[in-house]
C-alpha cells in the first residue's frame, strides 16, 4: 500500500479541555447526500479513544509545505502541537496555516481488523481555493504537479461544492 498516494492530513480531538492531534492518510470521500467521509485509525489510537469520547473531530489537510507537522503529529512527542500554530475553531484544533479545514461528527466506528474505520458527518468546511496538497506515496512526501500550476479546484472547493 506504499505504493498508493494519499492525502495528508492532521485529525484532531479535544479531550477533557485539551488538544490531541494525530497524522492519518486514510481520509476518503463516503458520500455525498450527506457529506460523509471516512478515517481509518489503528485500535490502540489514542486519538481514536479521545473521538470516542467527544463525538466530533477536526480534519486539517495539509499543504505541500507541511511535511513537518505531518511528522510531528505522527511522533510519540508529548506536546505534538508545540511549534505548530493553532486555534481553537468549533472547539477543536485547527492549524493555522493548513489549507483545508472540516469540522465532523461522528456518526459509527466499524471495526475492521486492527483498524477502526471511523464514519464521520461533515457539518463545516473551510479552505483555501489555490494551495497545493500534501501527498504521500512510498514513504515520501510531495504534491501533485497539476496543482503546482493553479489549474484544478482545490480538494475542499469540491467537497463544499458535493456538500451544496
Ligand atoms: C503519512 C502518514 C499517514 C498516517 N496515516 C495513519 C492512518 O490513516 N491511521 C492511523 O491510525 N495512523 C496513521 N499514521 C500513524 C499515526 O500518525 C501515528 O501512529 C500516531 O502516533 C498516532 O497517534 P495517536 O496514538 O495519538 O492516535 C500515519 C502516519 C503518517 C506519517
Amino acid at each position: 500500500m506504499a505504493e498508493v498516494c494519499t492525502s495528508v492530513a492532521v485529525v484532531t480531538a479535544t479531550a477533557d479541555g485539551r488538544p490531541h492531534g494525530a497524522t492519518v492518510g486514510s481520509l476518503a470521500s463516503l458520500s455525498l447526500r450527506p457529506p460523509m467521509v471516512t478515517i481509518a485509525l489503528d485500535q490502540h489510537s489514542n486519538l481514536l479513544a479521545r473521538i470516542r469520547r467527544s463525538g466530533r473531530f477536526g480534519v486539517n489537510l495539509l499543504g505541500a509545505g507541511q511535511a513537518d507537522a505531518a511528522r510531528a503529529f505522527a511522533s510519540p512527542a508529548a506536546d505534538r502541537f508545540a511549534g505548530v500554530p493553532w486555534y481553537p475553531d468549533d472547539g477543536l484544533p485547527r492549524l493555522r496555516h493548513a489549507p483545508g479545514w472540516l469540522v465532523c461528527r461522528t456518526h459509527r466506528f466499524v471495526t475492521g481488523g486492527d483498524h477502526v474505520l471511523l464514519l464521520g458527518l461533515v457539518t463545516r468546511v473551510a479552505g483555501s481555493r489555490t494551495a497545493a496538497p500534501l501527498v504521500h506515496g512510498r514513504r515520501t512526501f510531495g504534491t501533485h504537479s497539476a496543482f503546482t500550476h493553479g489549474t484544478h479546484a482545490s480538494l475542499t472547493d469540491r467537497i463544499a461544492a458535493f456538500a451544496r
